[in-house]
């Protein structure tokens, strides 16, 4: 009989509030089976996609009972016959699905993504979905060249920190929106920032004329007002792309920079451009990713570390405002 042993996993059985509906459960994991690996979490990470999922808003939901968590890193300690990608003690990425926030994890292990082992463990934890998001949003919508300029709000999240040292790295300058510029001005401009500015001191008019006309690409991950003033700063023919909505209301454009500056508006979603790519074109993406990591070009802070079965601690800090850090999940 195949040997069963326990699991900690924080599992949700509604959709809902994710401090109120995630709580760590002990879970049946059996051994690997041909073809199979048994993956240990080492290090996981909550991102504002985790809680919509949680909540019921996300764009693509997990059928309940669910497992929390879609990134993070593992490693490999045990595998079944056959297996030959990888071996006990390889780095891998935890595959998405059915969910990352648990101590062992069954897999596939022809689904396996090995991961560098010369990147720290938790810049790498980070490596899945917002540092691929900026890559793409960079490269794949306008061509950007030095001296240009990108605008964006939100800008001291991960992805926006990302963004900025992106950016820097090619010499592209940076615009950065954010509610609480005082507190962070300095240290977005530690990580490469040019101008740094409070949503609600931000002045189009200035801004287009400091950026002479160069400002072509916007990311939008928030939503609402500072999305109006961002489509007056930028130049003509830029192009914005949309990748959230934190703020949670609609976002108003003035028609008429549609029309006469002939403005663009876009979306991004990694998770379907990983399901609609190759997977040596998001591979490809991930290479890039972790090349920069390697040559200190990306970092990323961290706010808080939380065992999982502290997971609700973890649920009540990572829907704090201010955090300046991403909350880690770790064995
Ligand atoms: N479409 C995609 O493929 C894709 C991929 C990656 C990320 N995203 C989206 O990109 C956004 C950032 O993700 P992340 O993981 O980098 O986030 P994060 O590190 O968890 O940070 C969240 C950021 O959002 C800011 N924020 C939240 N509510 C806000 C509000 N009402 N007004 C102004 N700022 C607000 C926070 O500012 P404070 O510091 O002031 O609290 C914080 O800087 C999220 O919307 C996420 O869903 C989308």
């Amino acid at each position: 009989m195949n040997r069963i042993m326990k699991s900690i996993a924080a599992i949700h059985k509604s959709y809902g509030n994710p401090v109120e509906v995630v709580n760590p459960e002990e879970i049946d994991v059996s051994a690997p089976l041909k073809g199979q690996a048994l993956v240990k979490l080492l290090r996981a990470v909550v991102n504002p996609s985790d809680l919509g999922m949680i909540g019921g808003s996300y764009g693509r939901l997990r059928q309940l009972p669910a497992i929390g968590g879609r990134e993070g890193i593992g490693e490999v300690v045990e595998i079944g016959a056959g297996v030959e990608n990888v071996k006990v003690g390889t780095r891998v990425r935890i595959p998405e699905e059915p969910g990352v926030w648990t101590q062992y994890q069954i897999c596939d292990a022809s689904n396996l993504m090995v991961v560098p082992n010369d990147i720290s463990e938790d810049l790498e934890a980070m490596s899945f979905i917002n540092p691929p998001t900026a890559y793409c949003i960079l490269n794949q919508f306008t061509d950007l060249k030095e001296g240009d300029w990108v605008i964006q709000n939100g800008a001291s999240s991960a992805l926006g920190r990302f963004m900025i040292q992106m950016c820097h790295a090619r010499g592209i300058k940076t615009v950065n929106m954010l509610r609480n510029a005082e507190e962070r001005s300095a240290e977005l401009k530690a990580y490469g920032a040019d101008i740094v500015v409070d949503e609600s001191q931000f002045d189009p008019k200035s801004i287009k004329a400091e950026t002479s006309g160069k400002l072509r690409l916007g990311l939008n991950q928030i939503g609402g007002e500072s999305v109006s003033n961002m489509i007056k700063a930028v130049g003509d023919s830029a192009t914005i792309v949309t990748v959230g909505g934190m703020v949670g209301t609609p976002i108003r454009f003035p028609t008429r920079f549609l029309i006469f500056n002939d403005l663009r508006l876009r979306g991004f979603w990694w998770d379907k451009w990983q399901r609609t790519h190759t997977k040596q074109e998001v591979k490809s993406i991930f290479d890039a990713v972790f090349d920069l990591e390697r040559k200190g070009i990306l970092k990323a802070p961290i706010d808080s570390e939380f065992e999982l079965k502290d997971i609700k601690q973890a649920m009540e800090r990572a829907v704090q405002n201010s955090r300046g850090g991403k909350v880690l999940i770790k064995f």
